[in-house]
């Protein structure tokens, strides 16, 4: 680690700070950026019918930049007693389970003691129910509120005695989206939900309401980092590349989890059709570039590009997220959607999110042979000149995520340095004493 410190000598103190603090947020699942992102499972009792009753249950995404792409969400509970669902609008349950106890011209939609339910498709006309049909899919909420949240409707029925005839909330909650990464809580009984009647004059509370909130780690999610950055300046012809084996691939161990393709190789020819990248020294699905283009009196451009190394993966409505002092000036984003999220004590740095426009480039696609999928835009900035310099990497971006996935930054040593002969390269008095403190931090840390 000293070498390290060695090395950051030229730049910043800061940049070194926050490389510590990657370090932390990389080793936890809390998220400074959106501390209060989740995802919760809201099950409304609406009504008491003969020996059951009948219930909307509604998923809110509440991150603001992480949504549930195709092929949709998955939910799953373990019922406390023989609960049947008798019929559902909104949503289906992948599999009817035993119900070889009923007779009869109508049989329960399903008898699983652990029923799997799957949104149906935003096209099918039958069966819908109010804020239902999203093909499984959640919008992220700084994104597409409208689409952020989504809802279904059941009947259930063999719920017990008479006393007890709004159930007793089911266990095991799971939340898939349709992959691992989300915990959910046990269902806890809260206020119940108030919905508006007559034009909004009248409050009307449902039964019985229970909640679970689901929490995402990327740790639960995937076994290696999904995405890297690399960087570039006009001022030095040097590209910072990602770090070399960022997204594994590269130790013999990761040899058969992960495929990859070098050029000239025929395609197919894999069984995981999910898994061919191609083949690169960082081995990322995902690579961010920031490419520092000019240099204006009183505004900077950047030049962002996202490139898709898989050869068999689109992303559909794809964000990315970025963290720069930059954003705090007026910023103009020429080719993506933007906005600036207003974040919770993270030091004095903007952070703007992007995304792509509707039939033009909200669907990152795949790589072929011959090239790279891949979106970009230019973004001109507003300069502070209080805090605006292209020294000691300032002009680079703090952190990046795509997805909701933290992007791995190269190291602040292999970054772009600007030219011999401009002035103040020396690190001053005070960085110097600030990197000693560093040093006694990462001692700390390394304990
Ligand atoms: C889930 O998110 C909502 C909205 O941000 C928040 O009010 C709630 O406290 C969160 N729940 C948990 C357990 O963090
Ligand atoms: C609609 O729901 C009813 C009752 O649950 C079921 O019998 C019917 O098959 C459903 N129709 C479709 C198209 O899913
Ligand atoms: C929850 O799931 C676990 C493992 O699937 C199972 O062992 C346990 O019995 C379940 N709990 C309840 C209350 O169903
Ligand atoms: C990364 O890999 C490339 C080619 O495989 C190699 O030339 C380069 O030296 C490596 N960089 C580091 C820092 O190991
Ligand atoms: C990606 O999108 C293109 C264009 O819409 C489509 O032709 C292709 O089948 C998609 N690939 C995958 C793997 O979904
Ligand atoms: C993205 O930008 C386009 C064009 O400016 C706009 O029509 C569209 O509504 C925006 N999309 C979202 C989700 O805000
Ligand atoms: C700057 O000077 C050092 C030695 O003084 C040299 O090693 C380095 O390559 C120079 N950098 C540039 C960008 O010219």
């Amino acid at each position: 680690m000293v070498l390290i410190v060695h090395h950051v000598y030229p730049f910043s103190a800061l940049k070194l700070i926050l490389f510590i603090t990657t370090l932390f947020t990389l080793s936890d699942c809390y998220d400074p950026l959106d501390p209060n992102g989740n995802i919760s499972i809201t099950f409304d009792i609406n009504n008491r019918v003969d020996n059951g009753y009948l219930a909307t249950v509604t998923l809110d995404n509440y991150h603001q930049y992480r949504h549930v792409d195709k092929p949709g969400w998955k939910l799953g509970w373990t019922w406390a007693n023989n609960e049947v669902i008798w019929s559902m609008s909104g949503a289906i349950v992948t599999d009817r389970g035993d119900c070889s106890s009923y007779s009869g011209s109508q049989m329960p939609h399903s008898c699983k003691k652990d029923p799997i339910i799957v949104d149906i498709a935003p096209d099918v006309t039958q069966n819908r129910s109010d804020g239902c049909c999203r093909g499984g899919r959640l919008s992220a909420r700084a994104i597409d509120y409208f689409n952020s949240f989504s809802s279904f409707e059941f009947e259930v029925r063999n719920v017990g005695g008479k006393e007890n005839s709004l159930g007793q909330a089911p266990n095991n909650v799971t939340f898939m989206a349709p992959g691992p990464g989300y915990t959910c809580s046990p269902f806890m009984l809260t206020d119940p939900s108030v919905s508006l009647d007559l034009g909004g004059q009248r409050q009307v509370p449902v039964a019985k309401t229970w909640k679970s909130t689901c929490t995402y780690s990327s740790f639960l999610a995937n076994k290696s980092p999904v995405c890297c950055v690399s960087l570039s300046t006009f001022y030095n012809p040097i590209i910072t590349p990602c770090r070399n084996c960022t997204c594994g691939g590269c130790r013999e161990a990761d040899k058969n989890t992960l495929s990859c393709i070098r050029p000239g190789d025929p395609l197919g020819g894999s069984n995981d059709e999910n898994n061919i990248i191609e083949c690169t020294d960082h081995m990322c699905p995902i690579r961010v570039h920031w490419h520092i283009k000019n240099n204006y009196m009183n505004q900077w451009r950047v030049k962002l590009t996202i490139s898709n190394y898989n050869f068999n993966r689109n992303y559909s409505n794809w964000n990315v997220l970025i963290q720069h002092p930059g954003f705090n000036k007026k910023a103009t984003t020429y080719s993506f959607n933007s906005t600036k999220l207003s974040t919770l004590g993270i030091q004095d740095d903007g952070v703007a999110l992007f995304w792509g426009i509707d039939y033009y480039n909200s669907e990152l696609m795949h790589s072929d042979k011959d090239r790279v999928g891949s979106v970009t835009t230019e973004v001109l900035m507003e300069k502070d000149p209080s805090s605006f310099t292209l020294q000691n990497g300032w002009a680079f971006p703090r952190r990046i995520y795509f997805n909701g996935e933290n992007c791995d930054m190269p190291l602040p040593d292999t970054f772009p340095m600007l030219p011999n002969g401009s002035s103040s390269l020396r690190p001053n008095c005070l960085t110097f004493n600030l990197s000693l403190i560093c040093l006694l931090l990462i001692l700390l840390v390394l304990k």
